[in-house]
């Protein structure tokens, strides 16, 4: 019976996610950008015990993350990834369980096992759209992360999609305006806005966006719920994901109310069910059930939700990265399943 080695270290792997945590709240791969620092250098800089961050160091190069140099230690090509702004980043990711309440709420699986229900709401009494409201730091953190994973991918989705004829994009729920600085770059004629919460909304285009870019951009701030701005181009990526099957219909329906004539909706989502990233969606699945409530879905699945909404799912492009685009047009409302 082999595998038992294999299983032990996945058993296990809350150690190392929260011994990366804890790296990448310290930012111990930038200080390691100028070379191999010791222990006690990094200790009195960061100004945490020396002894133990010695142990926390060696634990993370016993994995490949650092590497012991000169006395000292070294960034690897892993710990390179735990940088500030290196274009993906994790570092934000990793950052986002030095919030409790989301460590606490992964500790509550069972809960939601049991009952089907969303465990971060089941312990902590709110959704995490409230949580992070209330924790305007783990917010920015959060932020920063959606803003990193999604330069992964803008460039691929935007590629990958033919915005001619097409005049006024808006980002639903589009956090710093990743994808929509993408879309506007490469679609001179289109102007866009990122719509999304009052304390979320990215209100000028990222930082290193063309200036043309910056001219074509507005923000607005609302409820996706009730209304999202007029356009012909709504794009909601990773947005339907967070929801169960009720509220997605009630912000596509939203969308499907401004849509100008002949606009599409373009549902931007990694999919359960594609060759390739199993893991990865299936996983993603998981955190939607945990932290906001929501879950992965089919492209039928999305099929139906478009129905619900009075769209028509007309076409799903798949690009070069992991996310799929669902495109929607307005066609006859129908009950959901
Ligand atoms: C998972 S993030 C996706 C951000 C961005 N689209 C991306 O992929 O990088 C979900 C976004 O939905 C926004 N959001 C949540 N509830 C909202 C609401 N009721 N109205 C508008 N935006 C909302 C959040 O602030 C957040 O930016």
């Amino acid at each position: 019976m082999g595998g038992r080695e294999e299983l032990q270290a996945m058993v296990t792997g809350f150690r190392l996610a929260a011994a990366l945590s804890v790296a990448a709240e310290l930012g111990i791969s930038d200080r390691l950008v100028g070379g191999p620092l010791s222990a006690d250098e990094l200790a009195a800089a960061l100004e945490v015990d020396a002894e133990t961050l010695n142990r926390l160091l060696r634990a993370l190069s016993s994995v490949g993350i650092y590497a012991e140099a000169d006395g000292g230690y070294a960034n690897t090509a892993l710990g390179e990834w735990l940088r500030t702004g290196v274009p993906g980043s994790l570092r934000p990711l990793a950052r986002l369980t030095q919030d409790s309440a989301i460590w606490a709420a992964w500790g509550n699986l069972m809960h939601s096992v049991r009952t089907g229900e969303n465990a971060f709401r089941a312990l902590h009494g709110m959704d995490v759209w409230e949580h992070r409201v209330a924790h305007p730091e783990y917010n920015e953190v959060f932020n920063d992360n959606m803003a990193a994973l999604s330069s992964v991918v803008a460039g691929a989705v935007a590629d990958a999609y033919d915005f001619s004829g097409l005049s006024t994009v808006v980002d639903v729920g589009g956090g710093l305006g990743v994808l929509l600085a993408a879309v506007l770059a490469r679609n001179p004629e289109l102007s866009g806005i990122v719509f999304d919460q009052e304390h979320v909304v990215g209100r000028t285009a990222p930082a290193g966006s063309l200036a043309s870019v910056a001219e074509r951009w507005s923000f607005a701030t609302g409820n996706f719920f009730e209304a999202v701005p007029a356009g012909d181009a709504y794009l909601l990526k990773s947005i339907l994901h967070d929801w169960p099957d009720e509220e997605c219909v009630t912000i596509l329906r939203a969308c499907r109310e401004s849509l100008a004539p002949g606009g599409v909706v373009l549902v931007v989502e990694g999919l359960l069910g594609l060759p390739g990233s199993e893991a990865e969606a299936a996983f993603s699945d998981l955190n939607m059930l945990v932290l906001p409530g929501g879950r992965e879905r089919t492209e039928s699945e999305y099929g139906l939700l478009f129905e619900a909404a009075g769209l028509k799912l007309t076409r799903v492009i798949h690009t070069a990265s992991r996310m799929s685009i669902l495109e929607g047009t307005a066609g006859e409302e129908e009950a959901v399943g």
